[in-house]
């Protein structure tokens, strides 16, 4: 008998043993001194929990319970040993002051890290201050993008609330394979430069399922970014889905594969939107394609600007080197809140290539919309309005 007993309790160590071995490791940031109060700053407690989990050999999450967490800007830094889940049930909320984050450049920044997961969460990144500091042309900081992901590798962002950013809420640069998904993004209307979700340098990334209310472009992608697809999103206030400004560099890498379906563009400037320097450039966006697209009183709901030149400064006389090529809008319907509902206003030096319209409907008012077309090239098929100037 005692022997029995003795194999058998051998026998549920080692299962606990194993148990404790595949079980994912929990960091409660409560446990590391973060205080839920709003106002005891917690990002070292933040980053040691960060730390612990990174280190942890078995998938690890960084847990934070309900609560406000003032916290200032931080670098969440991989490479880590296993799987690692930011789980946030709480608010993050960064100082009053706008000079602390300010000359960061980020608020929070997710760097080298592979299988990153940040789901759940409130940031709130109190930028009213910064914009009003930068409306009034007074000495400011340079600002903070609210939550980046740099090289990271099958990343996920899932169910985050974004709000008040000084500049963009969500940046994905220089990953492959990130997922984007349920965000929730809200800013004023006329809040400089707080873009939705920006990405760049990128392959391989979704974003689906999210809203997006904000004063800069809902979703802006730079150059570098490949097979990008984006699904049931809902743009404006905003300046719409943005591939661009491309081309202020010479050197530019271009934007290629690129897919919008299934989503509704309210009140935004633009909707789909593909925007140049009128600068010389290596840049190019090709083989991109919006579809089942509805847009409701948007100002300009298909516009390619090729002659982007702010204050007309730094493009004398130039036109812009980015090469547009197949290009498709299909089945865009809606209600324009200008007559010229359509435009493309491509590059005299690199005219706007293999643009092909499939079944458009856009109104204006109860008015006659209508298209303008300028050194563009391309095809249409089914039902098309405003009329065609292709
Ligand atoms: C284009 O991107 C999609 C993802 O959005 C991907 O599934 C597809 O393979 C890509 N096509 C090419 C030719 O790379």
């Amino acid at each position: 008998m005692a022997k029995g007993n003795r194999v058998s309790s051998i026998l549920f160590l080692s299962c606990a043993t194993l148990l404790s071995i595949t079980r994912a490791a929990s960091f409660n940031v409560l446990s590391f001194g973060a205080k839920p109060d709003g106002r005891t700053d917690s990002t070292q407690p933040f980053l040691k929990a960060w730390a612990s989990a990174c280190r942890s050999i078995q998938p690890a999450t960084v847990y934070v319970p309900r609560g406000r967490y003032l916290i200032k800007a931080a670098v969440f830094k991989g490479p880590c040993r296993n799987r690692i889940t930011v789980k946030i049930d709480g608010t993050l909320v960064a100082p009053d002051n706008y000079w602390a984050l300010g000359n960061s450049g980020y608020w929070l920044l997710f760097i080298q890290v592979s299988r990153l997961s940040v789901i759940g969460g409130t940031l709130d990144a109190k930028g009213a201050g910064f914009w009003a500091c930068r409306q009034s042309g007074k000495n400011c900081p340079v600002g903070a993008r609210s939550i980046t992901f740099n090289w990271v590798n099958d990343g996920l962002i899932s169910g985050l609330t974004s709000i008040n950013s000084q500049l963009m809420h969500v940046v994905v640069n220089s990953c492959k394979d990130v997922k984007v998904q349920n965000v929730r993004i809200v800013a004023p209307d006329l809040s400089p430069n707080t873009d939705g979700i920006h990405v760049q340098g990128s392959t391989g990334v979704t974003v689906t399922g999210s809203s997006i209310k904000t004063g800069d472009d809902c979703i802006s992608i730079g150059p570098g970014t490949r097979n990008l697809w984006m699904e049931k999103i809902q743009c404006g206030p905003g300046h719409g889905v943005s591939i661009g400004s491309l081309g202020r560099d010479f050197n530019e890498d271009g934007v290629q594969n690129v897919t919008l379906t299934n989503s509704v563009f309210t009140g935004a400037d633009n909707g789909l939107r593909i925007k140049a320097w009128a600068r010389p450039t290596t840049a190019f966006v090709s083989n991109i394609n919006f579809r089942n697209i509805i847009m409701k009183n948007v100002d300009n709901p298909i516009i390619i600007d090729q002659n982007y030149c702010p204050n007309n400064q730094g493009c004398p006389r130039q036109t812009s080197g980015v090469k547009i090529n197949q290009v498709t809008y299909q089945n865009i319907r809606g209600t324009s809140t200008t007559q010229v509902a359509v435009i493309f206003d491509c590059s005299p030096s690199n005219p706007c290539r293999g643009i092909r319209l499939h079944d458009i409907k856009l109104t204006y008012l109860n008015r006659k919309a209508q298209s303008f077309c300028k050194n563009i090239g391309g095809t249409t098929k089914g039902v098309i309005i405003p009329e065609s100037c292709l």
